[in-house]
């Protein structure tokens, strides 16, 4: 065939091997058969040596025409495999900027511990003291020294969680309750006026909360084997059942923010106070309005108790109580399972703001 002819035949099939190439290497591989020292260009190019001079310029300029087209091909190519690479690399990176930024969460106090605090300011505006205690006790503190001595019917109500042991040094039991904190707290303050008292000097009066965790072998929608109890105790020369109903209606008043509350004082029995109340309040307002609802148990600290306090009940008489700030919470909030409170879901939880 007469090179001229073939020409059209060799730019498109130039082309198609071009469009092949699937890389810039490959591209440049196919180039060579075309371009190169001994491509078909170069080849037709050296062919001409034996042509006619008109010859010469007709083909010369046919087969540059051709290289040209060739040429064109190839740097079409090269742009479209340069592209698709710029392409690639830029949804390997890609970089959503409409996603929001990884913060840090903001934190919030939880939700009973805000009751804890409403509880300490409440009762440190009135002169009580804020003790904490050890969750791990002994029989003495939790029982015995709370005029519980063992095979008392009460302790079976306290059912906990023991390990061995019992002594001071290796305590042997979950607390059941923050009463213990009447006898540690007191104790500690009976040694420190111990001088004044045995002067004969009266002996400041004991005031004091103890907010914490206390455990039961106990768990349902109203009980979790851990719950909040706060201790109050206040134990002087002349402290009456009537202090007792006058503050903890006033720190009622106080925590809820309304003086549409009563409360009852229901006759009860616990081995370390006598008489004994369990309180209860009735909001006259709001969705809670007419239903009796439990807060506390309380009363005036048995003789024997203040006896272990170191003091002489001949002398000294007081008050205690012992009430539920997970339960204060829930009113408070609305709150109607008690779980919420400890499962740790922070949707629940971040709710909660003071
Ligand atoms: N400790 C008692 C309880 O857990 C409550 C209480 C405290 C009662 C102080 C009287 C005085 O049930």
């Amino acid at each position: 065939m007469n090179p001229p002819d073939a020409l059209p035949d060799l730019v498109s099939s130039a082309r198609s091997i071009f469009q092949m190439a699937a890389t810039p290497a490959e591209l440049e591989n196919a180039k060579a058969q075309f371009l190169g020292k001994s491509g078909r260009i170069t080849e037709l190019m050296k062919g001409m040596s034996t042509l006619s001079v008109d010859d010469k310029k007709t083909q010369g300029a046919a087969i540059n025409l051709a290289k040209q087209a060739i040429e064109a091909a190839l740097a079409d190519r090269r742009q479209a495999l340069a592209n698709a690479e710029l392409e690639r690399q830029l949804k390997a990176e890609a970089l959503d900027v409409s996603l929001p930024g990884r913060r840090r969460g903001q934190g919030s106090l939880h939700a009973v511990s805000l009751t804890l605090e409403r509880i300490e300011a409440i009762f440190g505006s009135i002169g009580f003291d804020v003790a904490q205690g050890p969750e791990i006790e002994t029989d003495w503190f939790n029982f015995t020294a709370l005029n519980t001595p063992e095979d008392h019917p009460a302790r079976s109500m306290h059912d906990t969680f023991y390990v061995e042991g019992g002594t001071e040094a290796a305590p042997n039991l979950l607390r059941t309750h923050t009463s213990p904190m009447q006898i540690r707290y007191a104790v500690q303050h009976v040694k420190k006026h111990q001088s004044l008292i045995d002067a004969g000097h009266r002996m400041p009066e004991i005031r004091v909360i103890a907010p914490g965790r206390t455990y039961r072998v106990d768990s349902d929608a109203t009980h979790s084997p851990m719950f909040h109890q706060c201790e109050g105790l206040w134990v002087g020369e002349n402290v009456s059942f009537k202090d007792l109903k006058y503050v903890f209606t006033d720190f009622c008043r106080t925590f809820f923010e309304t003086h549409d509350l009563v409360l009852r004082f229901r006759p009860s029995f616990f081995p370390f106070t006598e008489p004994s109340a369990e309180i209860d309040i009735q909001f006259q307002s709001g969705p809670l309005a007419g239903r009796w609802l439990e807060v506390a148990g309380s009363g005036q600290v048995h003789p024997n108790v203040i006896r272990n306090m170191g003091l002489d009940p001949e002398h000294y008489i007081g008050f205690a109580f012992g009430m539920g700030p997970d339960r204060l919470t829930m009113l408070r909030y609305g709150v109607n399972d008690l779980r919420l409170f400890f499962d740790g879901d922070i949707r629940f939880l971040s709710q909660f703001q003071s």
